[in-house]
């Protein structure tokens, strides 16, 4: 089973990242041969700062293998080290029925948010289906903000096939992380950068400690018993601890005396012991910049010579040659 996914060099990484994306991304690499990628191309769309790009493209690829991206295993690669994905995007362009991409939410989301309605905004499903289809992809996880266009992916692919009467292309299918939650964020919306309510998986200590003093509790009393189901503190403690760990802290709540300043001590605490041992591979290979490359380097090798062999086929199934 060959599993494929991409994701955009915008930002450090928060806790709802890690939850939500990162960790089943890495635990689906035991799983099936994984191609995961940083999706550069497709931020050209929104990053218009070529420092921010080469910033946010080395924190990606940092953020992931100190996180435990195996890259033995994984072809772990920038996307526009492969530029054959965009002659495939052309290739699947011209089969590409215009009602399908003007019934994308994601486009219509980000125009409404003020990003400039470019031709690559609009086309940006048709790049993301030759990312899918040039790796002969079989599942893609992705959050459920993405699933239409995996969807799109889908469509082409079967188009295409039919339209040349051959196989050309795996049908891929989505693979919606719907049993990870939500990770809430300091005001119990969705954690989000945009809503500046997130916490940073690889944060000043400082900064996440204040962070996490900051998240919204209710007004009940130290002495009073509290309900740890409905409370923010104890959702994120949940992320981290044990079965022990959270029937300890649930009963303490529900006993009363125990107040929310030493529920987010523990939270914390727990924040801290979880990513140290990352942040400290982080900060190692931080200092051999020359290392991440050679992953990247030879990720791209691996992916080209599997993007090349598809497109030949695109193309002889099309006549170029
Ligand atoms: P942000 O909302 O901070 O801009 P992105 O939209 O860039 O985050 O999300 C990148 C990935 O992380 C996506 O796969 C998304 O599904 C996942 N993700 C983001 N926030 C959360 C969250 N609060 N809970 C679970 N998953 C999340
Ligand atoms: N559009 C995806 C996102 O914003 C990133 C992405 C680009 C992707 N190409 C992909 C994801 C191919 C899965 C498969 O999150």
């Amino acid at each position: 089973m060959r599993v494929l996914s991409g994701i955009q060099p915008s930002g450090k990484l928060h806790l709802g990242n890690y939850f939500g994306m990162m960790k089943p991304a890495l635990e689906l690499q035991e799983k099936g041969e994984a191609y995961y990628f940083i999706a550069d191309y497709h931020a050209l769309t929104t990053i218009t700062d070529a420092q921010a790009m080469r910033q946010g493209t080395l924190d990606v690829a940092l953020d992931f293998l100190a996180c435990g991206l195996d890259a033995r295993r994984t072809v772990f690669f920038k996307q526009s080290d492969v530029p054959e994905v965009t002659e495939l995007a052309w290739l699947l362009s011209v089969i590409t029925p215009m009602g399908l991409l003007e019934r994308c939410h994601a486009y219509k989301d980000k125009v409404t948010k003020g990003i400039a309605a470019s031709h690559g905004l609009f086309a940006y499903p048709v790049l993301m289906a030759a990312d899918i289809l040039a790796y002969q992809s079989n599942v893609v996880p992705v959050g459920r903000d993405q699933k239409q266009h995996v969807e799109v992916a889908r469509d082409i692919a079967i188009k295409f096939n039919n339209q040349v009467g051959e196989d050309v292309f795996t049908i891929p299918a989505p693979l919606i992380r719907d049993d990870v939650a939500v990770v809430p964020g300091l005001d119990g919306q969705k954690m989000s950068k945009s809503y500046n309510n997130h916490i940073e998986i690889f944060g000043d200590p400082k900064e996440t400690r204040a962070r996490v003093m900051r998240i919204v509790t209710d007004s009940t009393p130290l002495e009073a018993p509290k309900n740890p189901e409905t409370c923010n503190v104890f959702a994120l403690y949940r992320l981290f601890a044990s079965a022990e760990e959270l029937q300890d802290m649930g009963g303490r709540y529900r006993a009363g005396g125990f107040g929310y300043g030493a529920a987010k001590k523990a939270l914390w605490e727990k924040i801290q012991a979880f990513f140290a041992p990352f942040g400290e591979k982080r900060r190692e290979l931080e200092a051999n910049p020359d290392r991440v490359q050679s992953v990247l380097r030879d990720g791209a090798a691996r992916a080209r010579a599997e993007a090349q062999r598809t497109l030949k086929r695109a193309r002889r199934a099309m006549g170029l040659e």
